[in-house]
C-alpha cells in the first residue's frame, strides 16, 4: 500500500515572474484554492495521507497553509465564512505533513532525492503541484495510478499526447503498448527538439516511484540544462526492470505557464467553484 506522497516545491517558478518573486508558485490560487491544496486533495483521495514537501528559501507560506491559524479561526468563528476553511481543515486533520529543504536547486531528480529521508524504503507518489490534474467524472489521476501500481508493482509515469511542436517542454517516452492506455517504457528523452522526439507522449507531473529510484538518482550526472533529471534515472530503471507510462483519464493544466493557469481558472470556476458556492436551493435543482 502506498501511503506517502512527495511534493517537490523548491523550484524558482521563473516562468511566472514577477508573481513568484516572493511567493511560491505552488501557492498561486486557482479561483480560491492554492495549487498545492488541489494536489494534496488529489493525494488524499488516492489514500495517501503522509505528505512530504521539499521546499526551499522563501517557501514558508506552504507550511503555514497546512497549519491552523488561531487568530483567523477566532475571527471567523460562528460566521458564514467558516465553511471556506472546511476543505483545508479536513486536509490538516486527515494528513500528516513533513518538510525538508533543497538547498541548491539542482533539478527535479535532485529535489526528489532530497525527499529520501522523509520517504524511506517504500514506494511513493510524486506530485508536481503546478500541473493541476482534475477528473471531475471519476477517480483522480493519482487514484488511477495507485490502482495500477497495485497491479504492476513498478514505477509509473503519467503521460499525455501533446502537439509535436510542444515536446521540448517535456520528458518524452516511447515504448511498447501493453494496453491501449499503458506503455512499457523503452526510451525517454528530456526536453527533445520535435525532430529528435521519440513520440509525442509527454510525461506530466504525476509519478509513482519504487524506492530503488533513489540509488539511481545518486548515480545520475547532471543532464539537460545542467540539472539532475528524474527522466535519466527513470530510463535506467526502465532498462533494468520495468517502468510504465499511463495515459490518464481527466484534464491536466500546466499552471506554471500563463495560458495553462488561465485555462485552469476558467475550468475550476465553471466546474468546481460555482457548484461549491451555489445557494442550497440551486444545488438541489442541479441534482
Ligand atoms: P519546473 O520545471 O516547473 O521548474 O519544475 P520551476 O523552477 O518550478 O519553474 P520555471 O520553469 O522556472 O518557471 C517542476 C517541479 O519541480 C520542482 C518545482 O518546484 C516544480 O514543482 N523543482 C524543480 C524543485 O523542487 N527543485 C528543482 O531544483 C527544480
Amino acid at each position: 500500500m502506498i501511503k506517502k506522497c512527495l511534493f517537490p516545491a523548491a523550484g524558482y517558478g521563473t516562468r511566472f515572474l514577477p508573481a513568484t518573486k516572493s511567493m511560491p508558485k505552488e501557492m498561486l490560487p486557482v479561483v480560491d484554492t492554492p495549487l498545492i491544496q488541489y494536489g494534496v486533495e488529489e493525494a488524499l483521495e488516492a489514500g495517501l495521507t503522509e505528505i512530504a514537501v521539499v521546499t526551499g528559501r522563501g517557501k514558508r507560506s506552504l507550511e503555514d497553509h497546512f497549519d491552523i491559524s488561531y487568530e483567523l479561526e477566532h475571527e471567523i468563528s460562528n460566521t458564514g465564512k467558516e465553511k471556506s476553511l472546511s476543505g483545508i481543515r479536513h486536509l490538516i486533520e486527515a494528513c500528516s505533513f513533513s518538510y525538508t529543504r533543497q538547498v541548491e536547486m539542482k533539478g527535479l531528480g535532485h529535489a526528489i532525492l532530497c525527499g529520501r529521508p522523509l520517504i524511506g524504503d517504500e514506494a511513493f507518489a510524486v506530485v508536481l503541484a503546478d500541473d493541476l490534474c482534475l477528473n471531475v467524472d471519476g477517480d483522480g489521476v493519482l487514484a488511477q495510478m495507485v490502482k495500477l501500481y497495485e497491479q504492476f508493482r513498478c514505477s509509473i509515469v503519467a503521460i499525455q499526447e501533446v502537439p509535436l511542436e510542444d515536446v521540448s517542454r517535456y520528458g518524452v517516452i516511447a515504448g511498447e503498448a501493453i494496453r491501449d492506455d499503458i506503455y512499457r517504457v523503452e526510451r525517454m528523452v528530456e526536453k527533445p527538439r520535435p525532430d529528435e522526439a521519440p513520440s509525442n507522449l509527454a510525461i506530466i507531473g504525476r509519478y509513482i516511484l519504487t524506492p530503488d529510484i533513489f540509488a539511481l538518482i545518486e548515480q545520475t550526472v547532471p543532464g539537460k540544462n545542467g540539472e539532475i533529471q528524474i527522466t535519466d534515472a527513470l530510463l535506467k530503471q526502465a532498462k533494468q526492470g520495468c517502468v510504465l507510462a499511463y495515459k490518464f483519464k481527466g484534464q491536466r493544466f500546466d499552471c506554471g505557464s500563463a495560458e495553462g493557469y488561465v485555462e485552469a481558472t476558467n475550468f475550476c470556476f465553471e466546474n468546481i467553484y460555482k457548484a461549491k458556492t451555489a445557494p442550497q436551493s440551486r444545488r438541489l435543482e442541479a441534482v
